[in-house]
């Protein structure tokens, strides 16, 4: 599937569809550039027929018969005209996708202005057209034997425009919304890949893969031995019940050339590739979605291939910890008092409170690059999903200013983030009377405890930590990774760059 942006009008290949955006109060007067007025009376009446008029988002297909090089007409009713917004251009699109899911139209024909009448909406109508396609267009079949792929069957779409002026600014918003969809799909595949195939090893290497494609990329990947020398024994303790070896893998991003800030972005990403609880077992029922505790680290590793499509000039190292949390006969255990990488002691009360195990060694270790902030995603808590379900992702903070980068970024790209809370007060439940802190506090506010564990570990620098525990997956039958937290960081890079 190719994407198109064209000056209007252009060659017009065979077997296509050409789509128009009708608003209910709104006459057909924009189709008069591509139809003779005559058959424009005709559309009407069949629209009318059809009650296109009544109903948002309502689809007539019509084969043409009005002498024009396009061999059929989608209409979609748009809903007034003074209502159309942006949120309602994504809700547009995406009855258009499915729509064309069941089609096999070869060369799709749209223009942007047919929906919105300000083109300066038109690097985001770019943006979120090509994140919905791709999205649509995403299956994960490799281990089907039946490989009937329910995607698009389309080849080419050609956006229109008619004002040359438009033309950069919508290639642009494609090359932007494609660098960011690839990163997107790449993150989904590796977090759908089952946990006897996407093991540890396996995630090290997908991180790894990264440096085979890009020359910004380099790639170091840690052992056993490596992590032990680098005294990160919370990790090593998580994954010591799994005959399957922990690693950590260092991803460093040099958007060389001119660099504004040579300071690096860190990003942190949970990669439990089985979180079974360990000794403090988990309970069957959904167990087998536990695969999907290694969804933060699949998200650095699509954040970053997308930032090197993007070569954007910033320094990005993503550092992933990947292990098994399971149980066994050398696993660790309740009871059990740790040395963290950061010499305090933590009490374990809990074996299934082990991303925070993992993430306070790999956040002590990220600051000897002396970074210019540091960001965590992780799949930390179900108290997060108690929260705020599958709405939003979590957000916790100990700085105001890049809490308000990520929440603006958020509502640019569509994809929610909530602000929670970080408060002192939570240190009081981590209280151990054995160790410096234990690993859990108790019944309540399970994700601000879990948050507040983590900032102990990162006084000195701005830092933020995303739960996506919520967001990261659908559960039940359209079970399936969604690959969130890819486009709000590539966002949030985005906006860094143009501001600074
Ligand atoms: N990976 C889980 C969190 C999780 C649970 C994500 C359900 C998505 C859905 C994490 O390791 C975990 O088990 N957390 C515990 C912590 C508790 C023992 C303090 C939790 O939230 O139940
Ligand atoms: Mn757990
Ligand atoms: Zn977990």
């Amino acid at each position: 599937m190719k994407v198109l942006p064209c000056i209007f009008p252009q060659k017009i290949y065979k077997n296509n569809c050409k789509i128009f955006g009708i608003y209910t109060d709104h006459n057909l007067n924009h189709l008069s550039a591509i139809i003779k007025k005559k058959y424009i009376y005709n559309i009407e009446k069949i629209l009318k027929k059809n009650n296109l008029n009544n109903n948002f988002g309502k689809i007539i297909l019509i084969y043409n018969n009005f002498k024009t090089s396009y061999e059929r007409f989608l209409f979609i009713n748009c809903g007034k005209k003074i209502n159309f917004s942006q949120d309602l251009f994504i809700k547009i699109i995406k009855k258009i996708f499915f729509y064309l899911k069941n089609c096999n139209f070869k060369n799709i024909y749209i223009n942007f202005s047919d929906f919105n009448s300000n083109l300066n909406n038109i690097y985001w109508n770019g943006r979120n057209f090509i994140d919905i396609m791709e999205n649509v267009n995403y299956s994960f079949n490799k281990f089907k034997s039946n490989k009937n792929k329910n995607i698009l069957n389309i080849k080419k779409i050609i956006i229109q425009i008619k004002k040359p002026k438009y033309l950069k600014k919508l290639k642009k918003s494609i090359y932007h919304g494609l660098s960011i969809a690839k990163g997107i799909k790449l993150t989904k595949d590796i977090s759908n890949t089952p946990p006897n195939i996407c093991n540890p090893k396996y995630l090290s290497l997908a991180a790894l893969k990264l440096k085979k494609i890009y020359k910004s990329i380099t790639t170091k990947i840690f052992n056993e031995h490596d992590l032990k020398k680098l005294g990160m024994n919370a990790f090593l303790s998580v994954s010591q019940g799994s005959i399957n070896k922990a690693y950590m893998s260092i991803i460093n991003y040099n958007g060389n050339f001119n660099t504004i800030n040579k300071k690096p972005f860190i990003l942190i990403g949970k990669g439990v590739t089985f979180d079974s609880g360990g000794i403090s077992i988990k309970h069957s029922s959904y167990m087998d979605e536990m695969k999907y505790d290694m969804c933060g680290a699949a998200s650095i590793i699509g954040v970053i291939d997308s930032i090197a499509r993007l070569k954007l000039p910033i320094n990005v190292i993503g550092i992933i910890g990947s292990c098994e949390n399971m149980p066994g006969g050398k696993a660790y255990r309740p009871g059990d008092v740790i040395k963290t990488m950061s010499g305090n002691t933590v009490e374990v009360l809990n074996t299934d409170a082990e991303g925070r195990l993992i993430l306070c060694d790999m956040l002590t270790y990220s600051q000897r690059f002396n970074p210019y902030v540091i960001i965590d995603v992780a799949t930390l808590t179900g108290s997060c999903v108690s929260i705020l379900g599958n709405a939003a992702s979590g957000i916790f903070s100990n700085n105001k200013s890049l809490l308000k980068e990520l929440n603006y970024a958020s509502k640019k790209i569509n994809e929610k983030v909530w602000n929670l809370p970080n408060f002192k007060i939570y240190k009081k439940y981590l209280q151990s009377n054995i160790a410096d802190f234990s690993n859990v506090g108790g019944k309540y506010s399970g994700a601000s405890i879990a948050s507040y564990f983590l900032s102990f570990f990162v006084k000195k620098y701005k830092w933020a930590h995303l739960d996506i525990a919520g967001t990261a997956w659908k559960t039940g039958k359209n079970k399936g990774a969604t690959g969130v937290s890819v486009k709000l960081l590539c966002q949030y890079f985005l906006n860094y760059l143009k501001n600074h």
